[in-house]
């Protein structure tokens, strides 16, 4: 662990390390960002959606003619309307099926069964209203375990002749032979179920676009809130043979993403296809109850553990076995060849010398789930389960938690350090991050204070989660979605008066890419911030990139920043030689000039060699500054943080109350202290809601019992504790600035301390684990078993 080090450059320039206020600030907070539904273009028409009140069912029939009848209702579109076209099916970005409109059979409640077109938002709203859909219900399977039955029916009989079962795919990780042999002679072999509910993003704004075709030019635009806008283009030129050059999609100010907004829905797709149909651009947005039911699902893992250990609590060995519930089709955005993700990044921060994985997809008359929801392809279901056993463990073995990881930790030195199951940690400082967060919190205190309460009857816990992420994907060797290899882009112009556009292939959804991506163009150019403009979202103008998941825009477009940054600095010594009329070897670089060495009055800024890159260029170079870079990253990187919560718990109504949260983080080096601050703040938050409130629940049929605010409940600020953090800053020695992802790590590292604290607040009573969401009623039915309440 180092400290982070000084910045290098001055405030007003604002380098690596300043907390420069957000770029992108003002217009948000002044309410003038443009978000889709601030696009309106003339002519504009509105696209609503008919759709299913049945989780499964038979469409018999569907009667467009009183919508039609209605004033203003222009179109009825309906899955027999595609079908002529080839468009009724879509092809996911897991490389699965999903049906754009049904022609037959309707697979989950609120799926999209036919599309209104109208003049207004209203009319579209009744001629919704107004199409007659005559069902006939069939049976529903809403559990995997049921669903994997050898009698269950099929869900999806458009898969080949071999594949007339639930069962979407297996995919497995590690040693199974050696973990089965270590679990077998194990002093202590513990086994635990937990289960990661199926949530939602919520995003504050929902999923929607304006789809706008000219017929004169050929050209579509698709104006739209994607996380991944170059993969949507692609796809769509893919699906619908328009030239991928005559197809635009561009986005805007995006209110929230969080992986929601990563793939592609059929709502996009009805809003192109009735565009390209009427001639007029389309806009369709969905409402909240919409997005609640139908879209950006997230988790819904069944995981069944096991670990090894020696009395002494040396733990050997790991095991996990998920059943991941995906749906009615696999919609998950995750890297071909990791169906489940980077679930086997499940060894965590832990010297597992044993580890073994297998996971299970697996259809149910679910909407599409599996979205990577702040969370880096499902890291938070491996770190929830590796936390959990860890901390199991040592209530189990009587060890206390603290010490029990300190004495299983990788040690600073083992890095580069080689997990069981594949993974190549780049750097790390486990203790060192436990240790703060426990002088944070002061460790021992609590604890001796937990003691005097539980004598006197008092519930009160301390739970810690020590998480390793993985975030960046990724290296092409390994990652791709749909064949498209997972490297990020930056292409850089110096203007001739020394002001900077940069244009990147990765899209901001409020993590303050304006601002940070011009602090790295800064720190390795020594252009003030003020004069860098970054732009991203636009398929026309950005380089090509994979998009803004995952944590991947440091590490991956973060670097490409750099690496281009340092082309042009390249050339930039070359014309400050011409200038200065010196060697390129005699001269130095500070951010902003290059002076000759040993005479430090002769220099040239960076904004007089710009200007001489366009008048006064040497003979035989190319005018201009600009360079593009295309980073393809050599490896992911693994930020890591030490979270210690503690809880006290009201016996009689069973409310978990956080008391205090400390967080350490360390993601390398840090571009924007106050961002960071922010991301791990937004992230605590969303680890708290998953721990104590948000859950997706369906009845028997298939109802969703969550699909609305109502019932799906948000922490508000008034639930939130005082976060306290604190950082360790541990350099990535393959990333060119030295820095890891961080938008993610609270998210996944939260909840698993949450958990533990409650846990820890009740093992004495013979309490072992608790599914999240811990809600009071859960908590206090356990309470009143245990004679407590
Ligand atoms: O991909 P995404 O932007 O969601 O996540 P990220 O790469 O973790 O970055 C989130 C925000 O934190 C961005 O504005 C980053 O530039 C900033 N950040 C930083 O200032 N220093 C780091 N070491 C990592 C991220």
């Amino acid at each position: 662990m180092t400290t982070q080090a000084e910045p290098r450059t001055t405030f007003e320039m604002g380098g690596m390390g300043h907390s420069v206020k957000r770029k992108e600030d003002p217009r948000f907070i002044r309410g003038q960002g443009e978000y889709i539904d601030d696009v309106n273009l003339p002519g504009q028409l509105w696209l609503d959606i008919v759709r299913s009140p049945y989780a499964h069912a038979t469409i018999k029939g569907i009667d467009a003619s009183e919508a039609l009848k209605i004033p203003g209702v222009l179109a009825v579109i309906t899955g027999a309307d595609l079908e002529k076209a080839g468009l009724h099916w879509m092809p996911t970005l897991a490389g699965d099926k999903q049906m754009v409109l049904p022609t037959t059979t309707v697979m989950y409640q609120a799926q999209e069964v036919a599309a209104v077109v109208a003049t207004t938002k209203y009319i579209a709203a009744d001629g919704v209203a107004a199409v007659l859909v005559d069902y006939e219900p069939l049976p529903v399977i809403v559990d995997p375990f049921k669903a994997l039955e050898p009698d269950a029916f099929v869900l999806r009989p458009d898969r080949g002749p071999d594949k007339q079962n639930n069962h979407i795919w297996h995919w497995e990780s590690g040693d199974r032979a050696a973990t089965d042999a270590d679990l077998a002679s194990a002093d202590v072999h513990i086994e635990q179920d937990i289960y990661i509910p199926r949530i939602h993003v919520a995003s504050i704004e929902t999923c929607g676009c304006v789809a706008d075709w000219n017929a004169v030019r050929g050209q579509l635009t698709l104006h739209m809130t994607s996380q991944a806008p170059h993969a949507i283009r692609t796809v769509l030129a893919l699906v619908s043979g328009l030239p991928e050059q005559n197809i635009r999609v561009k986005t805007h100010d995006i209110g929230g993403g969080f992986g929601g907004k990563v793939p592609v829905y059929p709502g996009y797709v009805l809003a192109v296809v009735a565009s390209l149909t009427v001639g007029k651009p389309v806009k369709w947005i969905e409402d909240r109850s919409e997005n609640l039911q139908a879209d950006s699902f997230a988790r819904d893992y069944h995981i069944h553990a096991e670990l090894g250990a020696t009395k002494d609590g040396k733990i050997t060995s790991l095991k996990a076995k998920t059943i991941a519930d995906h749906g009615y089709t696999d919609a998950a955005a995750d890297p071909s060849k990791y169906p489940a993700g980077l679930f086997n990044v499940i060894t965590g921060s832990y010297d597992f010398p044993n580890a073994f994985v297998e996971v299970d997809g697996v259809y149910t008359n679910k909407p599409p789930g599996g979205v990577a929801y702040r969370c880096s392809f499902r890291v938070t279901e491996a770190v929830h389960a590796v936390e959990r056993m860890v901390d199991i463990l040592a209530h189990q073995i009587g060890k206390d938690p603290a010490q029990l990881r300190m004495e299983n930790f990788i040690q600073p030195e083992q890095f580069p350090y080689k997990t069981p199951t594949g993974w190549s940690y780049d750097s790390g400082n486990y203790p060192a991050a436990l240790q703060k967060a426990m002088d944070m919190i002061n460790y021992a205190g609590l604890r001796k204070e937990q003691a005097e309460k539980r004598a006197r009857g008092e519930l009160m816990g301390i739970g810690i989660s020590s998480f390793t992420e993985i975030v960046g994907a990724g290296p092409s060797h390994d990652f791709d979605i749909l064949g498209i290899k997972m490297f990020d882009s930056c292409e850089i112009r110096v203007h001739p008066t020394g002001k900077v556009i940069a244009r990147l292939g990765v899209q901001s959804q409020g993590q303050g890419h304006e601002t940070t991506f011009a602090q790295i163009i800064s720190e390795e150019l020594g252009f003030p911030v003020a004069d860098i403009k970054i732009e991203e979202g636009d398929t026309d103008t950005a380089p090509y990139g994979l998009g803004t998941y995952a944590s991947r825009s440091t590490p991956v477009a973060g670097a490409a920043t750099a690496v281009a940054a340092r082309k042009i600095r390249d050339k930039a010594r070359k014309l400050a030689a011409h200038l200065l009329e010196a060697n390129e070897e005699d001269l130095e670089w500070e951010p902003g000039k290059f002076s000759v060495k040993g005479s430090p009055d002769r220099f040239k800024t960076i904004q007089e060699i710009a200007f001489a890159a366009y008048t006064n260029h040497p003979e035989g170079m190319e005018a201009g500054l600009e360079a593009v870079d295309y980073y393809d990253p050599p490896n992911l990187t693994f930020p890591f943080g030490s979270y210690i919560c503690v809880v006290d718990i009201d016996k009689g109504t069973g409310q978990v109350h956080i008391r205090r949260f400390v967080a350490v983080d360390d993601c390398g080096n840090i571009i924007n202290p106050m961002i960071v601050d922010g991301q791990i703040h937004g992230g605590l938050t969303m680890g708290l809601a998953p721990s104590l409130y948000e859950q997706i629940t369906y009845d028997e049929l298939g109802n969703n019992q969550a699909g609305t605010f109502l019932d799906y409940l948000l922490p508000t600020a008034v639930e939130t504790p005082s976060w306290e953090t604190g950082k360790t800053t541990t350099p990535s020695p393959h990333h060119p600035i030295g820095a890891k992802g961080v938008g993610e790590s609270a998210t996944v590292g939260a909840p698993p301390a949450i958990v533990n604290a409650v846990v820890d607040a009740l093992w004495h009573l013979g309490v072992r684990n608790i599914d999240i969401p811990m809600t009071p009623q859960k908590i206090w039915a356990i309470l009143h078993a245990k004679g407590v309440a």
